[in-house]
């Protein structure tokens, strides 16, 4: 199954300092971060707001290594509707851009506006939603985002059955046989991301587990470990 399956970490910055975001950026890839997870909530699809494209586009400068390779932004979209502001992301550079199925009327349109785009695609899958939509797209996506928490908030506690998701959401990507990232979001932390890998994940977000701890790499380090 697994054969070559290279771990991500993704930290997601709905934890970092928001009054030095572009520092924090930098900090955490200089820490080891792989991907930067930035987390887009618009106080209607969930009950709480974050930050649009413009942050996006003042960030991506700083979504850089020290030696000038680029860090993708793994745009997290918990808003409703989606295509227009999936569109004004892609302009704001975003690399992956996922949603939530059902915050879009049409899924197959969005998947495709985004991808038109020159972005990956992503669905995101809430803890008490089924992965019935996959029997449909999952040809066009790049991404499958499965939810660990309940989304709109960083600092909850990973919910079990998620793990039998990420268990199924994982057979489905081997039947289809297509390169396809399979991330999880939220709760995790040092001492359980080795049970979401044993379950089949390959990307791990984590905000608090990261930004709450004042030495980034020792987490990430200790992550690292736990997945080796
Ligand atoms: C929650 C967000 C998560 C959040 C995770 O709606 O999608 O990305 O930042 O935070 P932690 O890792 O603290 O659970
Ligand atoms: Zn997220």
């Amino acid at each position: 199954m697994s054969q070559a399956r290279t771990f991500r970490i993704a930290p997601s910055i709905l934890s970092a300092d928001f009054a030095r975001l572009g520092e924090e950026v930098r900090n955490v890839i200089a820490a080891g971060a792989d991907w930067i997870h930035f987390d887009v909530m618009d106080n209607h699809y969930v009950p709480n707001l974050t930050f649009g494209p413009m942050i996006c586009q003042a960030l991506k400068p700083h979504a850089r290594t020290a030696q000038g390779q680029p860090v993708p932004i793994d745009v997290h979209l918990m808003i409703s509707p989606v295509d227009a502001l999936a569109a004004s992301f892609a302009a704001a550079g975003a690399d992956l851009i996922s949603f939530h199925p059902d915050a879009s009327g049409h899924v197959h349109r969005s998947v495709q506006a985004i991808k038109a785009q020159g972005c990956q695609a992503g669905l995101v899958f809430n803890p008490a939603e089924p992965l019935d939509v996959l029997d449909w797209v999952i040809d066009d996506i790049d991404l499958i985002l499965i939810m660990s928490v309940n989304p709109g908030f960083g600092g909850q506690s990973f919910i079990d059955s998620a793990l039998r998701k990420v268990e199924q959401a994982r057979r489905r990507i081997e039947t289809c046989g297509r390169d396809i990232r399979l991330e999880v979001d939220g709760g995790i932390k040092a001492d359980n991301i080795r049970r979401v890998a044993d379950a089949g994940a390959d990307t791990f977000v984590a905000g608090s587990a990261i930004f709450g701890q004042p030495d980034y790499a020792a987490v990430i380090s200790r992550m690292r470990a736990a997945l080796a």
